[in-house]
């Protein structure tokens, strides 16, 4: 009997050890669920070009870009890569990378000039035929209604998103977008990175529209509060969100059969040391980080700890904006780049005013890389990487806030622009975070699809075009901005067309599953 229990042991043990060395740890798209999407984005004013053409009038992006805004360097999206022109292009080199889906937002003040009122029918026609050009290429759309650009003149007018005013605007606009393209788009997302949007825009003022008070903000902003405003922003954004889901119940998902959902950018937080204060801090950061819209969302109130840390500057929702905003989302998109350590900082909330960075209470530390980041060379300028940090977002949805169905929307790699087409860190950087990503789904995350961002190499955010992330090289110095695909575009090709994936980030061949090298990538 024994014997025979030894035997089976052994026997076990040597069937783990074969498939341990025949490579367990290769998996290829068909390992992810039947329907899984895979695809890139960009947004409006990062690519489009044309900022002053046929109509479009000014966003809050477009007034930073063109301010003596530090982080841009001079830069603005004026012309960007000229999607506006070149979608059909663009269009192309998506279907022949085999993209299953293509994230990109409507800019409203191209749509809407005025930010409310009349549409203006170039708009119209543009946003028509690339919805058309992709549809016809097999490419699911999925369009976010406002990546951080309102339209200035509401800014202007009432002060945009600090204001209740903005959420009828803000429903008619995506009424216009429903009406006029629901017929063809199933994946609404009303807000990319709600938080980091009421964050840095209104507590650290270095992006749009760039207010906060002193002594808070990274750079001295003329205007703003704050201990106030991010949390009034970050309000108006969830009334707002509930509205125009509720709008699109009601009116367009029987017949249009899609689904809307909220993007939020993720810094998965781990405590920096193992103390209970700094694994509090952690929990804290992710409650002020993602809590502040997912609890909402989910529970129909801001978690307690930002009531009780910021008090009567956190707005309270009445029961019937309770109602409305719980449960007003299909799905999660969610951006991740970097994982954070955190450690506590409580003493901070003895000082008087605070902020929104300072009601959080905790110190924040990018991670230094980590051991499997070290296998090949990255540069400072590079993100390290964390994949960790994906798999632990996906784990905080599935446990704490019911296991929704989450999109990732933005993950990816930044290097120097100008530097060469083999981007190996971007390589690395998608294959240890979709790896992860399987790991995710097969321990029960709903996560449904993955993109990476971006698609060409765009004006970028934090550095104008100092920095890209891009699948393709945009030559700026070529009157015909010519799109030049870097070694990833191939590698990400060859792997949504069924090629197994390495645990070196090596493709294979799905014919006959031999390794290629960098080389063979190339050709
Ligand atoms: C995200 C933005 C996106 C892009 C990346 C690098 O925060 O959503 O527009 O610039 O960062």
């Amino acid at each position: 009997m024994l014997q025979k229990e030894c035997f089976l042991k052994l026997l076990l043990l040597v069937v783990s050890l074969v498939v341990a060395a025949s490579g367990a740890d290769k998996f290829s798209r068909q390992d992810f669920p039947p329907g899984f999407v895979f695809g890139a984005g960009t947004s409006a004013y990062q690519v489009e070009g044309a900022a002053n053409e046929d109509g479009r009038t000014p966003s809050i992006m477009d007034t930073w870009a063109h301010s003596d805004s530090v982080i841009t360097s001079g830069a603005n999206g004026d012309i960007a890569c000229d999607q506006y022109h070149k979608y059909k292009e663009d269009v192309q080199l998506m279907a022949e990378m085999g993209l299953d889906a293509y994230r990109f937002s409507i800019s409203w003040s191209r749509l809407i000039p005025n930010g409310r009122g009349p549409v203006n029918p170039k708009g119209l026609q543009y946003y028509n035929n690339l919805i058309n050009e992709l549809v016809s290429d097999g490419i699911e759309p999925h369009v976010t209604l406002h990546h951080f650009d309102l339209p200035q003149a509401l800014e202007d007018e009432y002060g945009g998103w600090i204001s209740q005013n903005i959420v009828k605007d803000f429903v008619e606009y995506a009424d216009v977008c429903y009406r006029m393209f629901g017929d063809r788009v199933k994946y609404w997302t009303t807000f990319n990175e709600a938080n980091i949007f009421s964050m840095a825009g209104y507590d650290l003022g270095f992006l749009p529209p760039t207010r906060c008070s002193s002594p808070f903000g990274y750079f001295n902003c003329t205007r703003g509060d704050s201990s106030l405003e991010p949390y009034l922003a970050a309000h108006n954004i969830l009334l707002s969100h509930a509205s125009a889901t509720r709008l699109y119940r009601k009116k367009y998902q029987n017949i249009q059969k899609g689904y809307v959902g909220l993007n939020l950018l993720s810094f998965h937080s781990v405590p920096a040391t193992n103390k209970t204060e700094d694994v509090i801090a952690a929990q804290r950061t992710n409650d002020f980080f993602m809590g502040w819209f997912v609890e909402p969302l989910v529970h129909g109130d801001y978690p307690e700890v930002m009531k009780k840390n910021a008090g009567s500057r956190l707005p309270s929702f009445t029961a019937l904006e309770s109602q409305r905003v719980k449960g007003s989302f299909d799905f999660f998109g969610v951006n991740f780049y970097i994982a954070t350590y955190v450690k506590d900082n409580s003493e901070g909330l003895n000082i008087e005013p605070r902020d929104y960075k300072a009601d959080m209470a905790v110190e924040w530390q990018f991670t230094q890389g980590n051991a499997s980041s070290t296998n090949r060379l990255l540069p400072s300028f590079e993100i390290p990487l964390t994949p960790w940090g994906l798999q632990g977002v996906l784990e905080l949805f599935k446990q704490n806030y019911g296991n929704p169905p989450v999109f990732i929307h933005e993950n990816g790699q930044r290097t120097q622009r100008n530097t060469t087409l083999e981007d190996w860190p971007r390589i690395q950087c998608l294959q240890e975070h979709i790896s992860v990503l399987l790991d995710t789904v097969r321990n029960g995350s709903n996560v449904k699809g993955y993109f990476t961002w971006s698609l060409l190499d765009v004006f970028e955010l934090l550095d104008g075009f100092r920095s890209g992330y891009g699948l393709y090289y945009v030559d700026l110095d070529d009157p015909e901005l010519r799109r030049y695909p870097k070694l990833s575009a191939k590698w990400y090709s060859r792997f949504l067309k069924g090629g197994g994936i390495t645990p070196d980030g090596g493709i294979e061949l799905s014919s006959n599953w031999s390794s290629l090298s960098s080389a063979q990538v190339m050709k």
